[in-house]
């Protein structure tokens, strides 16, 4: 069978969840879709289920020139390994991967920060950790320099990103191993709440960010201009949408920029925050390269911090970038999904 003249798009969405209306789909897909549609194209939604790969497989491959994939990685039925297979699969058949399977990865995982430590967007001292061993040795130097942010990797809304800093009477000398007796107070970013630990303990309870599909730890600085706030900047390909400006809860612990625990957001125009999207669109091309060479996720964020420069100018620190199942629900008003749906277009060409 040949495939339709006209070209066709796949939106891959996952049934149930938090993030869906009452017709069952995310509350921006059915728009992208119809803003597609309104080009003249075709496009369709497909359920994914693992026990239907195959299937899905073979009726993707006849009837679509590229997938959309709308999943969130911690919402995919059956384990992440069969859905990054089946878009494998479905990019090397030739349709065109919005985003493919390593892009995901290569922009979404924490670690993508470690290979971005030469650009001038990230700390020069942030570290990825993929065993004990290693989380051992390296995070008791680390915490002995400064407060830091361990984040695992899998966490969404801050669930296993913990703010660590010395609460020892002892005085140790920086760049020392500290003992695993030390004092620590940990602030876990969900909800700001404390515990006082012994650094040992708590480093054998964060094995479980190490174990399975994925496990990894990244060992940053922590920013203390956080208290003035998170800021994300969303982005179509190259084109930067919004600006979200999220500020923390109040509370003297309090450092989370997530909605859950207390944070307020506030939506900015990108030339509201002109300087921080310059010096990202400039450096985007370093930022790709040393990423793989793949071309930008069709909707992604990228989440900054402020930080002070040598000469005490403001400074722009990457904390994470999400890809995978990025949303612009709070904006359908504003014909994004007009404007995702050119970038589609022009990416698949006519
Ligand atoms: N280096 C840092 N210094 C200060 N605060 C930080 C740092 N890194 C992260 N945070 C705070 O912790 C929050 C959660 O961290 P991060 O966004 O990396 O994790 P997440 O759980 O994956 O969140 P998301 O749901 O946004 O993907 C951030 O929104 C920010 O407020
Ligand atoms: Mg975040």
């Amino acid at each position: 069978m040949t495939k339709k003249i006209k070209k066709s798009v796949v939106f891959f969405e996952a049934e149930g969840g938090t993030d869906k209306g009452d017709d069952g789909h995310r509350r921006d897909t059915m728009p992208m879709v119809n803003a597609v549609k309104a080009q003249g194209w075709n496009a369709e939604v497909l359920f994914y289920r693992n026990d239907k790969k195959d299937e899905i497989i073979e009726y993707a491959k006849e009837n679509f020139d590229a997938y959309i994939s709308r999943i969130n990685p911690g919402n995919i039925p059956g384990g992440e390994a069969g859905y990054f297979d089946m878009l494998r699969s479905l990019s090397d058949a030739g349709l065109v991967g919005m985003p493919h399977p390593d892009v995901m990865t290569g922009y979404g995982a924490k670690d993508a920060l470690t290979k971005l430590t030469d650009t001038d967007i990230v700390p020069v001292d942030t570290y990825a950790y993929y065993s004990l061993e290693e989380l051992r040795k390296k995070f008791s130097i680390s915490l002995s320099r400064g407060e830091r942010v361990l984040k695992q990797n899998r966490g969404s809304t801050g669930e296993g990103i913990w703010r660590v800093v010395l609460a020892d009477e002892r005085n140790f000398e920086k760049g020392d191993k500290l003992p695993a007796d030390t004092k620590i107070k940990c602030t876990e970013a969900v909800d700001n709440h404390v515990e006082m630990h012994e650094l040992g303990d708590f480093i054998e309870f964060c094995n479980q960010y190490l174990v399975g599909e994925n496990g990894m730890l990244v060992d940053m600085p922590f920013m203390p201009r956080i208290k003035e706030g998170e800021i994300r900047i969303l982005l179509v390909g190259d084109m930067p949408i919004f600006v979200v400006h999220k500020k923390p809860a109040e509370a003297e612990d309090a450092f989370s920029a997530t909605l859950f625990s207390g944070a307020k957001y506030r939506y900015d125009k990108p030339e509201e925050w002109a300087e921080l999207v310059d010096l990202f669109l400039s450096t985007l091309p370093e930022i790709t390269n040393k990423l793989g060479g793949y071309d930008l996720p069709l909707i992604w964020t990228a989440d900054f911090m402020l930080d002070d420069d040598e000469d005490g100018g403001d400074k722009y620190v990457l904390g994470e970038m999400n890809c995978s199942c990025v949303g612009f629900t709070s904006h359908l008003d504003q014909g994004i999904q007009e404007i995702v749906a050119d970038k589609i277009i022009t990416t698949i060409g006519e």
